[in-house]
């Protein structure tokens, strides 16, 4: 069935929705996007995704308000034209259509384009089974804080971690790591700290990281935020990534040496637990 996407005001049949070639976002991956889960047709943390567009936008300069054009009414038309349960709400936003130029345009106009993809994501099989990562340099640009579509390096990685037969990485600068293809990375002690890199322009500040730094909190873990090694992590009793469609998701192998047991456990599951009833609870 054909999805319904959202193009510069518009709610179109997705083989309709066309941007230009001259599209900034195309040529130079001058844009900025966020990506919102969806459960039982509600949007997750919309409001703090709404924040971090509003302050990416304002780090590129892109002349968008986000405020003025009723961001959570599309995303919700959105799911409901696409009679989504769950799933994701892809958002970008690009400097828009100029003739090729290394000079930034001032006077473009933005293009958005939304659209929903179907997945399923409370119950998704990496929850109950870990993922298995491996490492790799962190070769990225060093604005990782901008939720640019920048994306290549990412990509790459993430391709070559599926082709060594494992599910991603986890991207390490200086002997410490920053974060994984498309997610946070933290792990747990043994005397019950939560350990997590702290924010600067080397992560993104991820929505799901501050919702579940706050909840492990709540629930008497220390936060502990600063760098870890790959060592250390492998010291530690559980390790774990957070991202808008992976929520709380254990990591139980890193370059195939196991993480604690080698088996996902019982702090993670409940940092997921905790963390799945709060956003429904809060679904908007
Ligand atoms: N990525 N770090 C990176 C590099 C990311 O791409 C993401 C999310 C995160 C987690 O941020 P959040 O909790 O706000 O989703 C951290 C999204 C899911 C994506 O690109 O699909």
């Amino acid at each position: 069935m054909s999805r319904t996407v959202y193009v510069n005001g518009a709610f179109l049949p997705e083989s309709e929705g066309q941007v230009s070639i001259f599209d900034r976002g195309l040529l130079f991956s001058d844009a900025v996007y966020e990506v919102t889960a969806v459960l039982e047709g509600g949007l997750v943390d919309f409001d703090a995704h709404q924040a971090r567009l509003q302050r990416s936008l304002g780090e590129m300069s892109i002349a968008f308000d986000p405020e003025a054009a009723d961001l959570l009414g599309i995303h919700r038309e959105l799911v409901k034209r696409n009679h989504l349960g769950e799933g994701l709400v892809y958002l970008q936003i690009s400097r828009g259509e100029a003739d090729r130029s290394f000079v930034q345009p001032k006077d473009g106009a933005p293009t958005l384009v939304l659209f929903t993809q179907a997945m399923s994501l409370a119950n998704h099989p990496d929850a109950a089974r870990g993922l298995r990562v491996m490492t790799g340099p962190d070769l990225r640009w060093h604005r990782r804080d901008i939720k640019t579509t920048q994306l290549l390096y990412p990509s790459m990685m993430k391709t070559a971690a599926l082709e060594a037969g494992v599910d991603d990485v986890w991207m390490v600068e200086n002997g410490f790591v920053t974060e994984g293809s498309s997610s946070n990375a933290h792990i747990l002690t043994h005397d019950g700290r939560l350990i997590t890199r702290h924010l600067s322009s080397d992560i993104l500040g991820g929505i799901t990281r501050a919702a579940v730094l706050a909840q492990a909190e709540e629930t008497g873990l220390t936060v502990e935020t600063r760098p870890f090694t790959v060592d250390e992590a492998l010291a530690a009793r559980e390790a774990f990534i957070t991202s808008a469609t992976a929520f709380v998701t254990p990591v139980i192998e890193i370059d195939g040496h196991s993480v604690g047991d080698g088996r996902p456990g019982p702090q993670v599951a409940a940092l997921r637990r905790r963390y799945l009833e709060e956003s429904r609870r809060r679904l908007q």
